[in-house]
């Protein structure tokens, strides 16, 4: 059977390139999605001549044309998520009801960023000179390059293409090399919104190909994944004086009080912790728990986790799928068995998953009576495994949950106020949470962290503005 081709979009035309990369599903690594374009740096540099003679007449159309474009670019994949889903799910390895609901988030973020277009305001103010008008605008920074992760593949690459687009940007996307098929999705569906040649370029491949010399090329640079790989764009960026912004790993702690309602601690956690197969940055893997709750806790969690349904994402009763890839499979389960080594009590799941097809299945796996100096509690795992962490009191669970090196999301259980309130302001993380899971973000309202997880202006909402545009100060006499 020959396998369905899908290249590269650039500058209006899709083009195939001299090495193809197969994109295995998950679940199932026999079942093969299609040969997926593997770039080189000339069509790279191509997709950036073409984003470049494209951007000034984008930039320079009427807010309402961007609006429409991204508006349709919305209502279709709202219009198809159900089949976005599916793709996803096959790609990527998390569950229907998530992928579903991944594109349809993918959906509204476009139609969000539909609207910035036309909200896109300035300032007028006296100048200190009798007879001068300072006028404050945002203008694009011209073409972004946006380098984007396997665990959100439609997500993501909707939250850096859409405001792109929306402040008068052009785009090059470079998705990720294991779950590339549904940003080939969003191209072609920007394509069939009215996107025009060039605006929207897509180009696939290896990081280790093509990352170096995007961001020798972008006006500016947008990248998520793995914190190793920041720090090496953030280098590649600054040699070259071009604006970046990172989104890199998470280490997030949970606190769980002794006065926390037990139910709603033990559901944050598992949200948390193994939906989505604790593939996101957001995550919670440190549980950081007061004594007096603690082996409630701990049976309560354990408990709901062994329940967990793990199987083919592709099936409505599974709750979670297989991590993304061998690698990670590989990774993941070294983390696990270096955790026993360490001394870590492993209380639910463990090892492989004993389902058909050889996937890459890993049962959500729950340690206790770890230490904060673990391997598992020090470095972001990206798999559905997560500690517990005895302290005993809130002072202690405050210091542990900002004793690491990283500072997405942080999220307290408790039913104290004034407990809440203190943690809010004193949690070294961009995002908090309170009674709620620290993944599953609003799609309107700013995204980033602190310390090692973030560089750079804050993602999505309003907010993304301060990245995917440039002021302006203009001088007048009135
Ligand atoms: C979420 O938790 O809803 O890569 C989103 C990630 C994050 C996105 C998390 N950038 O996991």
């Amino acid at each position: 059977m020959t396998l369905e081709k899908f290249r590269n979009l650039i500058g209006g035309q899709w083009v195939g390139s001299a090495e193809w990369t197969a994109n295995c599903n998950p679940a199932d690594p026999g079942d093969v999605i299609g040969d997926f374009a593997s770039a080189d740096v000339t069509q790279l540099a191509a997709a950036f001549d073409a984003a470049r003679n494209a951007q000034p007449s984008w930039a320079a159309a009427s807010p309402q044309f961007r609006f429409d474009v991204l508006d349709r670019a919305g209502e279709i994949i709202l219009s198809r998520k159900a089949e976005l889903g599916d793709l996803l799910a096959r790609e990527e390895g998390k569950s229907l009801p998530e992928a579903i609901a991944e594109a349809g988030r993918a959906g509204m973020i476009f139609k969000f960023f539909a609207g910035e277009a036309l909200r896109l305001n300035g300032e007028i103010l006296p100048s200190v000179r009798p007879g001068v008008k300072v006028e404050i605008t945002r203008e694009p920074v011209g073409v972004v390059g946006a380098i984007t992760p396997w665990n959100f593949p439609i997500a993501i690459p909707a939250w850096k293409v859409a405001p792109a687009l929306s402040y008068g940007n052009a785009v090059v996307l470079k998705p990720a090399e294991v779950a590339p098929a549904c940003a080939w999705k969003l191209a072609e569906i920007l394509v069939e919104a009215g996107a025009p040649d060039g605006v929207v370029n897509l180009v696939m491949g290896k990081g280790s190909v093509l990352g170096a010399t995007l961001c020798e090329l972008a006006d500016a640079v947008t990248f998520t994944g793995s914190t190793e790989v920041g720090r090496r764009v953030l280098t590649a960026t600054a040699a070259v004086g071009t604006k970046a912004q990172l989104e890199m790993g998470g280490k997030n702690p949970m606190i769980v009080l002794d006065d926390a309602d037990l139910d709603v601690a033990v559901n944050c956690a598992l949200q948390s912790a193994f939906f989505s197969t604790g593939q996101r940055c957001t995550a919670s893997s440190r549980l950081i728990v007061t004594e007096t709750i603690a082996d409630r806790f701990a049976e309560a969690l354990a408990q709901a986790s062994d329940a967990l349904i793990v199987g083919d994402p592709r099936d409505p009763r599974t709750q979670i799928g297989p991590v993304a890839s061998r690698e990670q499979f590989d990774s993941v389960r070294d983390y696990i068995s270096g955790a026993v080594q360490e001394g870590a009590v492993m209380v639910a799941g463990g090892g492989k998953h004993n389902v058909p097809n050889e996937g890459y299945f890993i049962r959500p796996t729950l340690f206790d009576h770890t230490a904060a100096s673990m391997t598992i509690n020090r470095e972001e795992i990206f798999g559905p495994v997560a500690s517990i962490i005895r302290v005993s009191d809130y002072e202690e669970a405050l210091a542990c949950a900002n004793d690491t090196e990283f500072g997405l999301t942080s999220g307290i259980c408790t039913t104290s106020l004034a407990k809440a309130e203190h943690f809010k302001r004193n949690a070294q993380a961009g995002m908090t949470m309170v009674n709620l899971p620290t993944a599953g973000v609003d799609y309107h309202v700013p995204f980033g962290g602190s310390k090692a997880s973030s560089h750079g202006p804050r993602e999505q909402g309003s907010y993304a503005r301060e990245f995917f545009t440039q002021v302006k100060t203009c001088y007048q006499t009135c």
